[in-house]
């Protein structure tokens, strides 16, 4: 049997609206990671995709007056449309109308009911909109009013099914004292305390009167199931679970379950961790008959903000991801969102930031290393560099600075620290253009002496070594510039982007460079430029 790959999800994305800088944002931090687990040459899944169904998507679609499905598919593609542009090398794309996904669906819903695990019963009480669920006197502020972020609130009275949560609270909390699934851990206490406090069931049907765009219940042809219990399950039905041993056509291509599961990470925000994916999915997969074992581990993002405030279409108060792409570029958006933010913590959005981020770190000091060390090899070398493995007294700090690199790079990165990870890379590319002003290459080959020219070789050797290294480190999170400086350095991307060549001395002898262009273009801001 193949060996289980590193299989990392995000969440999916609401169809109600374009995607915001919240959804490029985690889809850019997980395709990073995933990249990373790639350059190490574990073999690696990524899932991400879109949810689709649900009142918001329906509501949004009646306000524009066309068919949810219609909407749906339009907004789908704006979501498809920025990955692409940002260079998203997802595996697999969960649609939640596709057909594998909704008879994976069903197949779930009729386990359950099969198994005695859902129930129907009639409930009335406050309705919110805006979140898709039943308030409770929990949920009120108190002057017993409820708050602005359920948006409208209705009476209503229905009958519904029900899956029991509080028949699972025991074993949840058993599992979450018993096992790490949750990084940063102060999350895992959170939803600990939460589990501990598990006093009702979910109810996971919705009226078709009401909500007609949804995935029908099995058993129960007058509901469709709540979007939550649809959209958590395409982390099982695209990496080829079939939970009634379906077959058909529509399951070819997926993946075959065991060589992903159980998902090392579910990328995941802050806001859906309780109770969406800690308590729902966790005793969803349980009441599945999934193990402890098969339990899936979740990282936990913050969120970016704008002056301080949460970003909100309603306020106006929002960054668009295209718009910021086309602007500044794919690779500018990249790097600003991996290392303006400490995975796991809130930032705020700053276009000045992002700006003198890639203009500091990448136009300045990276591009300008690559662009002298290779104008200097060409000028003064004829592009032929010697070896680096001479290892003389002139170069030798600045070779045990690169020699440590990877390895700090490897521990940010396995913690999911990957703005860490950036600094480090940066703090080199700094090193290395103070030691060009200290080695003054342009003044060692005017010198005549032996000593003058072995200097100016190893210089020129290890700085290219150098940024060799660099390129692979930083692949993962510049994918496009990484390839572009490996080519210009005169070697095959292909081969060269792998952690395992990010090491001194394996450039070989007589190797020719090539010349340099501009890979990193300077943005001029308006305040720049006025
Ligand atoms: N559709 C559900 C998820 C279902 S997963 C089975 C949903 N969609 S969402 O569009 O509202 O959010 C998608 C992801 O974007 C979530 O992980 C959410 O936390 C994240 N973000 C939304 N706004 C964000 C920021 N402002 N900043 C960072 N991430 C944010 O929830």
């Amino acid at each position: 049997m193949a060996a289980k790959s590193f299989f990392i999800t995000t969440a999916i994305d609401y169809t109600n609206a374009a995607p915001h800088l919240g959804h490029a944002y985690e889809k850019v931090l997980a395709d990073t990671l995933v990249r990373w687990r790639r350059l190490c040459g574990v073999p690696a899944y990524f899932l991400t995709g879109v949810d689709q169904h649900g009142q918001k998507v329906q509501m949004a679609a009646q306000r524009e007056g066309i068919e949810p499905s219609t909407y749906a598919a339009r907004e789908t593609a704006k979501f498809l449309a920025l990955w692409e542009t940002l260079g998203l090398s997802n595996d697999g794309w969960a649609e939640t109308t596709h057909p594998a996904h909704k008879r994976v669906v069903q197949g779930c819903l009729q386990k359950l009911y099969s198994q005695g695990e859902l129930y129907k019963a009639s409930y009335s009480g406050f309705y919110s909109v805006r979140q898709e669920q039943f308030l409770t006197d929990k949920d009120r502020l108190p002057d017993g009013t409820f708050g602005t972020e359920w948006g409208q609130v209705v009476e209503l009275a229905e009958d519904n099914w029900y899956f029991p949560l509080t028949k699972h609270k025991d074993w949840l909390v058993r599992l979450l004292k018993s096992r790490q699934l949750v990084f940063p851990d102060f999350r895992q206490q959170e939803l600990l305390n939460a589990a501990e406090k598990i006093s009702c069931d979910l109810c996971i049907s919705r009226p078709r009167e009401r909500l007609s765009w949804g995935i029908p219940l099995p058993f129960d042809e007058n509901y469709v199931t709540y979007v939550w219990f649809d959209a958590l399950i395409n982390y099982i039905s695209f990496a080829g679970y079939r939970p009634m041993g379906e077959t058909g056509a529509e399951f070819d291509g997926l993946p075959t379950f065991n060589s992903l599961w159980p998902a090392d990470f579910h990328l995941i925000g802050k806001d859906i961790l309780i109770p969406a994916h800690g308590i729902y999915w966790l005793i969803m997969l349980h009441a599945l008959g999934f193990t402890d074992e098969q339990m899936p581990g979740f990282l936990v993002h913050g969120f970016w903000n704008m002056g301080g405030a949460r970003m909100s279409k309603s306020t106006g108060n929002i960054a668009d991801p295209a718009t910021l792409a086309t602007q500044y570029s794919p690779d500018a958006l990249r790097y600003y969102l991996m290392r303006d933010i400490a995975t796991g913590q809130d930032a705020d959005f700053n276009a000045e930031r992002l700006i003198l981020r890639y203009n500091a770190d990448l136009a300045n000091d990276l591009g300008n290393l690559v662009n002298r060390t290779l104008s200097m090899a060409n000028r003064y070398r004829a592009g032929i560099l010697q070896p680096t493995s001479k290892n003389l007294p002139f170069t030798s700090e600045l070779a045990k600075a690169i020699v440590a690199l990877p390895e700090r790079v490897a521990t940010e990165m396995e913690r999911h620290h990957v703005h860490a990870a950036l600094e480090a890379i940066n703090e080199l590319v700094t090193r290395c253009n103070g030691f060009i002003e200290i080695a003054a290459p342009w003044k060692l080959a005017k010198d005549p002496s032996p000593e003058a020219s072995s200097n100016l070789d190893a210089t020129l050797g290890l700085l290219t070594d150098a940024i060799r290294i660099l390129a692979i480190l930083i692949s993962p999170v510049l994918p496009r510039p990484a390839a572009e400086i490996i080519s210009q350095l005169g070697l095959e991307p292909s081969k060269e982007l792998v952690f395992q060549r990010a090491k001194l001395g394996l450039l070989p002898e007589g190797h020719r460079v090539g010349t340099p262009r501009p890979v990193f273009p300077r943005i001029e801001s308006a305040e720049s430029s006025k």
